[in-house]
């Protein structure tokens, strides 16, 4: 071929490529010249077996070696089914759609954004071949027309990052259409994807119900988590191979956006990492000083704040001296045992305050579980790790993240629970479940070194309960003991803490767990009193000397005019 034609072939690609993004895909690619289209799926093969084969599978079955340890598993391409799409359900995706996919990911899933990694040229021929692996149906058929749904606008015209500025009350009337078309019998009465453990997708895997307060982790978020347009997509055209059905006929394009707002109004607006596509974490978790006794109950007023961060949503006014809920990101333990599995609980959320009458500090972790597990082997669990030693620790010196070494070894506080008068299958409780819960404390010189301490168990954990989806821990301890292991909490000085989680309904054990990086915390020291006093004496000194430099100002001139101090005598 010669250079010429060339570049008039690479012309036309690029033309073709732009026309691909911005119109309906089947009919373009069907009228795409033969040359150009096997181009096309040259490279997109090309960037199929070096990026996307190890979980989508040689021949797209959703078979790649890594496939077993995900949940969801990759997706198998050869029935055509697709989840996100402006398709009607049931029907084949737009060529728009799965571009969009490929560029921003399926959050919540292990499908990657390829947006930073593949040129536009490599995204659009991947999806060709994408296609082509596609053997039960037919993108050039006539049958298989497919029809853009109607989406109507968006009524309030918000805008990201956080699309806030709904009136209060489109986001009730959205929660009436909620309960009207009982969303909540498969995403539970608050939302967390709690309702139903018994669904299976097509491909006969488990699959369970969205946890719309992780709006962050909606497969079709495309990276713009909180906009409504998501949620009105996915009821009016449902989600292709799961059970999560349309709802175009039962409500009409104007509830739509409603129920939308009311779904987005219950995730809470964080600053989401980029690069991760969640909430950025909140490394530092401040334990506030509080007057007297902490009250040891989850729904004491005083443990009351929002998940929304106050920089974007400012707190109300009688809670706005509460502690902050912090941000924990957990991932899969990836360095032992079961490589690289997907924990199923990928954030927890902490509160802390301390109290120097108590001599005690409290911490309250917090996570959405959609089921508990009803297996007495496997008990729910999660943990608190510290440095044992911390007073040996040098500047920012921590130990090894999970479980300590032998030179540093680890204090662990672990709570293992189980949900009283439990079923999965029955509906959840709206008030929720009593824990029965029992406390282990270790010491940890390593992954092969954690054993039982032998001092006397000081950790309590003085409340707990699982309601909606939602599991809550409240440990307390002292902050000095005498422990050999146990760490000591100084106030002022920023601490090394890590967090544990186990699912015993996921089979999760010993080292099969989820677990953070090391965060920090302080125990903030209380206002020293004179901060009280200080700005009015402050003024009063301030107005003093104000007063004292007139008065020296004006005796000076009285001076001078008088002539008992002559000019070179005056202050410089
Ligand atoms: C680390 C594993 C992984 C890799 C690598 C990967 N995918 Fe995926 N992909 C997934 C998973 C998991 C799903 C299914 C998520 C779900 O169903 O919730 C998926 C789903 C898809 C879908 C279906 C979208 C829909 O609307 O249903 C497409 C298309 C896709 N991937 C394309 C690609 C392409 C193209 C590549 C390579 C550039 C790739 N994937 C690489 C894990 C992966
Ligand atoms: C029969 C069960 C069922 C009902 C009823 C149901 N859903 Fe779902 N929904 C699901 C399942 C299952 C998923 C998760 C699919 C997946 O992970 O691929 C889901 C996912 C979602 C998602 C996330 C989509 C994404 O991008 O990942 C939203 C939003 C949603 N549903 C909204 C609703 C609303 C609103 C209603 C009521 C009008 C509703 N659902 C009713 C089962 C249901």
């Amino acid at each position: 071929m010669t250079k010429n034609t060339n570049y008039i072939k690479r012309l036309i690609f690029s033309v073709l490529a732009v026309a691909l993004m911005s119109v309906p895909g089947a009919a373009l690619a069907q009228s795409m010249p033969d040359a150009i289209k096997k181009d096309m799926l040259e490279t997109g093969k090309k960037v199929y077996f070096k990026r996307c084969v190890w979980c989508h599978g040689v021949e797209g079955g959703g078979d790649g070696p890594s496939a077993d340890r995900l949940f969801t598993r990759p997706r198998n391409f050869i029935q055509g089914t697709f989840k996100i799409r402006v398709t009607d359900s049931g029907e084949l995706p737009m060529e728009t759609d799965l571009i969009k996919t490929v560029k921003n990911g399926l959050q919540g899933s292990a499908m990657p954004a390829w947006g930073e990694f593949l040129s536009e040229n490599e995204i659009v021929s991947v999806v060709q071949f994408v296609k082509s692996l596609v053997q039960d149906r037919e993108w050039d058929d006539e049958d298989e027309e497919v029809n853009v749904q109607d989406f109507g606008t968006n009524p309030w015209g918000t805008t990201g990052p956080y699309h806030l500025g709904v009136p209060q009350a489109d986001i009730d009337a959205g929660k009436e259409v909620f309960l009207k078309n009982k969303c909540f019998e498969c995403h539970g009465g608050e939302g967390r994807g709690d309702g139903n453990p018994t669904m299976k997708d097509d491909w006969g895997f488990p699959i369970v119900a969205a946890d719309w307060t992780q709006c962050w982790n909606f497969r079709g978020a495309r990276r713009d988590p909180f906009n409504p347009f998501n949620v009105v997509r996915t009821i009016t055209t449902g989600l292709n191979g799961t059970p999560m059905p349309n709802f175009k006929d039962q409500i009409t394009v104007e509830d739509r956006w409603k129920i939308a707002a009311f779904v987005n109004s219950l995730c809470p607006r964080k600053n989401i990492d980029p690069l991760t596509n969640k909430p950025i974490p909140d490394f530092l978790i401040q334990s506030v000083y509080t007057e007297g006794q902490v009250s040891p109950m989850i729904d004491d007023p005083s443990w009351q704040s929002p998940d929304t961060d106050s920089r974007i949503v400012p707190f109300s006014d009688e809670i706005k001296d509460n502690p902050k809920r912090h941000y924990i990101a957990m991932a899969g333990q990836i360095t032992r045992g079961k490589r690289n599995f997907d924990p199923k609980t990928d954030d927890l959320w902490v509160t802390s305050r301390w109290s120097a009458e108590d001599n005690a500090v409290y911490y309250l972790v917090e996570y959405h579980q959609r089921f508990m597990s009803q297996d007495p082997e496997y008990p729910d669990a999660v943990a608190m790790q510290w440095p044992a030693k911390l007073q040996d620790l040098f500047g920012a010196e921590k130990p090894y993240f999970i479980m300590g070494d032998s030179k540093k070894p680890v204090d662990i506080w672990k709570a293992n629970f189980m949900a009283q008068d439990y079923n999965a299958t029955n509906a959840p409780k709206p008030e929720g479940y009593k824990l029965k819960t029992s406390v282990e404390e270790f010491v940890g010189l390593g992954f092969d070194a954690v054993s039982t301490k032998e001092s006397e168990s000081k950790v309590q954990v003085v409340d707990s309960i699982y309601k909606q989806g939602r599991v809550k821990i409240m440990f307390k301890r002292n902050l000095k003991t005498d422990g050999e292991f146990d760490v000591q909490i100084p106030t002022e000085q920023f601490i090394p803490v890590s967090f544990l989680q186990w699912s015993g309904r996921d089979k999760e054990k010993d080292e099969h767990m989820a677990i953070s990086t090391w965060y920090y915390t302080i125990l903030k020291p209380a206002l020293p009193a004179s901060l009280y006093y200080m700005p009015p004496i402050m003024a009063v000194v301030f107005v003093c000397f104000q007063g004292w430099l007139i008065w020296m100002t004006k005796r000076t001139r009285k001076m001078y005019d008088e002539g008992k101090i002559k000019r070179d005598e005056l202050p410089k």
